[in-house]
């Protein structure tokens, strides 16, 4: 398959990794919704970057506080793409990776944990159950071996080289820091800042406090709550991916803020097989999932 950039202008992209809580499926009903015309965008929380990549900007800023990850975006955004996927491939024939072979997977992890390369977390994470990020407390990736199932496929490689294609149109920047770390100081109003944190009420792999991460919990939640407030008092603006309501739990202290501040909530359809599903049925069922902003966006979703 030939990968013009011509197509993949047009083109939603995917992350090359399978991200959790990744907002690639939920892309067509976000993007509209963002600000018609946006100088820098910052993604706070870029995990897999679906949602920077995406959008259009003069500038992007893909910060994230997990350091391995900015290092891999990173090293994909400045190499050339030839280099990257030869790389990849002869890391594979090197260490004898295989959908079979388990203990080449386990000997390439120990690999990586002591040498860090950042493009071999992705030859990892080709080979990785689910194709996920894990790392314990000491920062050791510990995913287990995805056997039969998970290979650096022909899927993986187009979609990976697509996503660097796109990435290298991005006048981009990484950076590394916890969330209020940021410097938010010299945003101006045309400038945009989305924030897709973990939930305080859902759990994730990065949200437990027990992978090596940074905890996330009602301190971390009023601390961006915060900043976001002041990002609104200075005229910058915002959106906010959430769940007000999780598996019978609901976000009192978020839905609190937002009724405080009148910030819009904007719902997000997640029964894509059926539109006519009825809020009742996907409150009792799942999460209320929502894009909180503190603008009017031009098209507003509607809760249908
Ligand atoms: C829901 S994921 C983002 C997914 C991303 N929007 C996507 O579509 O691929 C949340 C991200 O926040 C990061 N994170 C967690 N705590 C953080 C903190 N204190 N500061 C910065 N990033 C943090 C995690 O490493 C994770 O990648």
């Amino acid at each position: 398959m030939s990968i013009t950039e011509v197509k993949i202008r047009n083109e939603i992209i995917k992350s090359p990794l399978n991200y959790i809580g990744g907002k690639y499926k939920i892309l067509p009903q976000i993007l509209p919704l963002f600000p018609k015309s946006i100088n820098t965008f910052i993604d706070l929380f870029a995990g897999g970057c679906n949602v920077g990549i995406n959008v259009k900007a003069n500038k992007i800023i893909f910060n994230d506080n997990l350091i391995y990850l900015i290092d891999f975006f990173k090293t994909i955004h400045q190499q050339n793409l030839d280099i990257t996927i030869n790389h990849i491939t002869n890391r594979i024939e090197e260490f004898n990776l295989s959908i079979t072979n388990e203990t080449a997977y386990k000997n390439f992890r120990d690999f990586y944990n002591e040498t860090r390369n950042p493009l071999d977390l992705f030859v990892l994470i080709a080979y990785s159950f689910n194709h996920q990020i894990r790392f314990n407390n000491s920062h050791k990736f510990n995913n287990p071996f995805g056997k039969n199932r998970s290979s650096f496929n022909a899927t993986m490689k187009y979609n990976l080289e697509k996503f660097i294609i796109k990435l290298k149109t991005i006048n981009a920047e990484f950076t590394n820091l916890n969330f209020d770390k940021f410097d938010f100081n010299s945003l101006k109003s045309n400038d945009f800042v989305y924030a897709d944190p973990p939930y305080l009420i859902t759990t994730g792999t990065y949200n437990d406090g027990k992978r090596g991460f940074t905890g996330w919990n009602e301190q971390e939640e009023k601390k961006l709550l915060q900043i976001l407030n002041e990002l609104n008092n200075n005229n910058v603006k915002f959106a906010l991916s959430n769940v007000i309501k999780h598996k019978g739990k609901t976000n009192h202290l978020l839905l609190d803020w937002i009724r405080e501040f009148g910030y819009t909530i904007n719902y997000i359809k997640k029964n894509y097989a059926n539109s006519n599903y009825q809020t009742k049925n996907r409150e009792k069922n799942g999460s209320l999932e929502v894009l909180i902003t503190n603008y009017k966006p031009y098209k507003p979703a509607t809760l249908f």
